[in-house]
């Protein structure tokens, strides 16, 4: 049995970093194993203007713990209101790497997103043009469409509309939690790739639900059945480059999970990377996890592969701590629910 792993420095492809006290609380959390990640802009304002982000990206290089080997890379919030030429010049400078499009009311702090599709088509057109990468929360916000429905349906009613008007836009469906999205990006020609979470790798609908409500496992999208979950094992494991992991770690204070309205996010990055080598060892793809967390979201993203490595090695059952503490209070470390044998040691 592999007793140790040397991978290239994985990246995170979706990364909610916040801002203020949780931005200095989770930052050491990421810095310490992944060397990029895609910080997405759903602040409270959001990061719409290439000079939001410019500033963001201040805020998160003062909060660096001293001597990380950490580089974020920023996102653009669309709305209809933004500027194309804007974005190009974010992108030209190297700032921004994707514009992210939340579905108005889709998630948290997606309010600004966007309602009407056709009135961004010519930021499409634009980052088509360039070659700047759309992120995707790809969920219908239809009050009448079921909430595990809500994923399948926007590829049919909004994602494949904006890919045939905009054929050459490249777009990464993030977070997926479906067989439905699976094979979309399966069978799709080019141009098209997904981030998986850590979590959706883990947990399906009855770990949230069944012998009592488990708000640190609630997320959005929400986690599918079984079936669903075993096909996102099944595409992350396959060495496919179209999948790549994107956590999604996503920090809200324990008061705002474990209450009458609890916000969805799950916290993973403390311990994303040890449990996707859980994941594929059970999956018999170990071979297969520096193709997932460290290579294939850079060639996505047409950035080098990192130089840097990193080394995890298998030992006893690790434990990790329940929390971290933010100043704005506890946040819940996502706990897998299996023992994870693998630690980053170097
Ligand atoms: O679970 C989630 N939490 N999903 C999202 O799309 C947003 C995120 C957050 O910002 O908390
Ligand atoms: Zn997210």
């Amino acid at each position: 049995m592999t007793q140790s792993l040397t991978i290239p420095r994985p990246d995170d492809w979706h990364l909610h970093l916040r801002d203020g006290a949780m931005l200095k609380a989770v930052l050491p959390e990421t810095a310490r194993h992944f060397g990029r990640a895609i910080i997405m802009p759903n602040l409270v304002p959001p990061v719409v203007t290439a000079a939001d982000a410019a500033a963001y990206k201040a805020r998160i290089m003062a909060a660096m713990p001293e001597g990380a080997d950490f580089t974020p890379l920023m996102t653009l919030y669309l709305t209809e209101e933004t500027d194309p030429a804007d974005v190009a010049v974010a992108a030209s400078e190297g700032l921004v790497h994707a514009v992210k499009l939340y579905p108005a009311g889709a998630t948290t702090n997606s309010a600004s997103g966007v309602r009407d599709f056709d009135k961004v088509r010519p930021v499409f057109e634009r980052m088509a043009e360039i070659g700047l990468p759309l992120c995707v929360h790809g969920e219908v916000t239809d009050s009448e469409v079921d909430i595990f429905d809500r994923e399948a349906v926007f590829i049919d009613r909004v994602l494949d509309p904006i890919r045939r008007a905009v054929p050459e836009l490249r777009v990464v469906m993030e977070h997926v939690t479906t067989s439905n999205a699976v094979d979309y990006v399966t069978s799709a020609e080019a141009g098209l790739g997904a981030t998986i979470t850590a979590h959706h790798l883990i947990i399906n609908r009855n770990h949230i639900l069944v012998g009592g409500i488990r708000p640190h496992y609630y997320c959005l999208p929400v986690a599918k059945r079984e079936s669903h979950r075993l096909a996102l094992v099944q595409a992350a494991t396959s060495g496919d480059p179209r999948f790549f992991l994107g956590t999604d770690s996503a920090p809200h204070v324990d008061p705002a999970k474990e209450c009458g309205c609890g916000c969805a996010g799950c916290f993973t990055a403390t311990n994303a990377i040890p449990l996707m080598a859980e994941v594929f060892e059970r999956a018999g793809a170990l071979d297969k996890l520096d193709g997932f967390v460290s290579r294939h979201g850079a060639a996505f993203y047409r950035l080098p592969v990192s130089a840097s490595t990193i080394t995890l090695t298998r030992g006893d059952a690790t434990t990790f701590p329940a929390k971290i503490e933010s100043g704005d209070g506890p946040v819940t470390v996502f706990d897998p629910g299996f023992p994870v044998h693998w630690t980053v040691t170097g």
